[in-house]
């Protein structure tokens, strides 16, 4: 037999018993002759003592080793006792060694503080190490125990989880996608599923009712924090039912995995927040809520101004937006700096300051402002000494986003000086409600579904579809939490001819190419289509933040690195002559 226990689990319960346990020498000490082991396996470690024949072996082990012993539990002497580890009253004195595997000396040392300091491309390289330190192993751990904690929740309440196609058709309107070649039908490609969107509203059809299931997804974008080309979503659908039933279903599903895994209760139901309020008090449509330093619009109160960028903003139709970094006068000229570049990446033409310091405002435009315009921006930012204002003059939606990003920055820059807190235990989730059901791009001069071209119209805006989509709200709602988004999903529509009268006369596909991508879908509708609706979460962006990490890939047993490459394994990699020709295909690989 391996193992009789795990090496978590030996108490002063077990005194005297004869046990074996097996797992990796996690340390090898020498204390006068006598040789100590820690053996770690999956659960924990048990120290393990060689003071007999054994000796010689045990002290020749190198970390990191596989072994198994045998050996009797004895208690350990009073001042040795670690009160911090299960095992700490207990060691086993060993009678058997068996060395299944040595290991050669590790790339980094095996402990959270060791990997934390050293490149992440070494860590993932060696991703088997990696995983074997406490904190990974921790994060796969709340990975599963939220994933199960899911599937249970939507058990009882009578989902049924259905597998969908990873190969399917080619919908280029989404995020970008990746084509798999046919070697059957030369010339033909399948994509790789960017969700199951169209797949579970055809098993609405189909009558399936509620629908979920644990989704991979692809989607060829540039990786970030917290995106992977290949990521997993919790989808969801059902049938009769509208946005309060799914706004009940998922806060009660997020209640449930935040107590099984981290014993939290979340209140519920949680907030809303129109798409419109948190653009304008947040500059972004995923807020982070869990401190303050919201913005403020002055189009009006700039309207004359003397300082001819804002007032020239607001003649074009645009807006002079601002917020407070409260306290942080002592902003250095390199921070302002870095500002400036983060509000140029967005099309900002400038990133016009205030500083408040010694009763003065310190500021290069300070002198094209009116008492009565100063009065104003004290009053409603509540400037005291101390404070920094930065404004943004843009077209309304870039002005938002400008000063929505500078106000994140800003908070951290108070975070580095001790003045603001920003816990990673705070949970302020939130919905984000009321998005316009279009958007209009400017680029392409027409409009885009804001979510997806699925997404129902709110009934009483529905009229205005042919003569303003602009105005016309959306039946769709994402969940945030701290700042990221972590899922979303709308009411669907499911009557055929108005499904087509999106595609065509509002997102303009010309009728022979929606019938080519969708046709199956509406002929589908014509058969008896339910109302629907759902809903898809980044179950890798949830485990993430339920683990205290901002990056998925800490929570990926294998992610990409933000280069999209394999590593470990090393992917991608070229192919042979011959199984390109066998899929009819033929490469261009551009020169440098
Ligand atoms: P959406 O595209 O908003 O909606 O995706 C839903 C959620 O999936 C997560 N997500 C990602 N996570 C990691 N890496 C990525 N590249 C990535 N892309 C998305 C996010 C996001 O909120 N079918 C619709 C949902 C619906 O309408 O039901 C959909 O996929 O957390
Ligand atoms: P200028 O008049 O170009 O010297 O700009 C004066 C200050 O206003 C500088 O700090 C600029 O960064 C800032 N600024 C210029 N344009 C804008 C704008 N559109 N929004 C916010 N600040 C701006």
């Amino acid at each position: 037999m391996h193992r009789t226990h795990h090496c978590a689990q030996l108490t002063k319960a077990e005194l005297g018993a004869t046990v074996s346990l097996a797992g990796w020498v996690d340390s090898v000490r020498d204390h006068g002759g006598i040789i100590f082991i820690d053996l770690r396996d999956r659960q924990g470690v048990t120290q393990v003592k060689f003071d007999s024949g054994l000796r010689a072996s045990a002290s020749h082990l190198k970390d990191e080793s596989v072994i198994g012993i045998t050996g009797r539990v004895v208690a350990r002497p009073g001042e040795m006792v670690n009160k911090h580890i299960p095992t700490g009253e207990i060691e086993i004195e060993a009678t058997e060694l068996v060395v299944h595997n040595v290991s050669e000396t590790p790339p980094f040392p095996l402990t959270d503080a060791g990997g934390d300091k050293v490149n992440e491309d070494l860590r993932l390289t060696y991703r088997y190490l990696d995983l074997r330190r406490p904190k990974m192993r921790r994060n796969l751990q709340v990975r599963h125990r939220a994933t199960k904690s899911v599937r249970d929740y939507f058990d009882a309440q009578a989902f049924i989880e259905v597998e969908t196609p990873t190969l399917f058709k080619s919908t280029p309107e989404g995020a970008r996608e990746y084509l798999v070649p046919s070697r059957i039908h030369p010339g033909q490609f399948y994509a790789l599923s960017q969700s199951p969107q169209q797949f579970k509203q055809i098993l609405m059809v189909a009558g399936v009712e509620r629908y979920f299931q644990i989704a991979r997804c692809f989607r060829d974008e540039d990786l970030r924090a917290d995106r992977q080309m290949e990521f997993t979503q919790i989808d969801v659908e059902a049938s009769f039912i509208d946005r309060e039933g799914i706004y009940a279903l998922f806060e009660g599903m997020l209640k449930k995995v935040w107590k099984d895994v981290l014993n939290h209760d979340l209140p519920t139901p949680f907030p809303r927040l129109a798409y419109q309020d948190a653009m304008d008090r947040y500059g972004v449509d995923k807020p982070d809520t869990r401190f303050g330093l919201e913005l403020a619009d002055f189009s009006a109160l700039f309207k004359a101004s003397g300082f001819k960028v804002f007032a020239s903003t607001v003649a074009a139709g645009g807006a002079v937006k601002a917020f407070n970094a409260k306290g942080l006068a002592d902003i250095t000229q390199g921070e302002i700096g870095a500002l400036e570049e983060v509000a140029k990446s967005l099309g900002a033409k400038g990133l016009a300051f205030i500083k408040v310091e010694g009763g003065e405002w310190k500021s290069p435009i300070v002198k094209f402002f009116t008492e009565a315009e100063k009065a104003e921006l004290t009053r409603r930012l509540q400037l005291v000494d101390g404070d920094l204002v930065f404004f943004a003059a843009a077209p309304w939606e870039r002005a938002c986003a400008i000063l929505g990003r500078v106000r994140l920055e800003a908070a951290q820059l108070l975070v580095k000086r001790g003045r603001l807190t920003i816990r990673a235990d705070q949970w302020n989730f939130l919905w984000v409600v009321d998005f316009p059901l279009m958007s209009y791009d400017e680029e392409r001069g027409g409009y885009a579904a804001t979510h997806h071209p699925f997404t129902a119209p709110v009934p009483e805006d529905a009229a205005l579809l042919d003569s303003n989509p602009k105005a016309v709200r959306g039946q769709h709602y994402d969940v945030v939490l701290n700042g990221m988004e972590l899922g979303g999903g709308s009411i669907r529509i499911h009557q055929p001819a108005l499904q087509k009268k999106v595609f065509e006369d509002v997102l303009k596909i010309p009728a022979d190419v929606v019938e080519s991508r969708f046709g199956y879908m509406l002929k589908a509708f014509t058969y008896g289509a339910p109302p629907h609706g759902g809903i898809a979460f980044g179950l890798d962006r949830m485990v993430a933040l339920l683990c205290g990490t901002t990056s998925i890939r800490d929570v990926i047993a294998f992610p990409k690195t933000q280069k999209a490459q394999d590593l470990m394994a090393q992917s991608p990699t070229p192919v042979t002559a011959r199984q390109l020709k066998e899929l009819h295909i033929q490469t261009v690989v551009p020169t440098q």
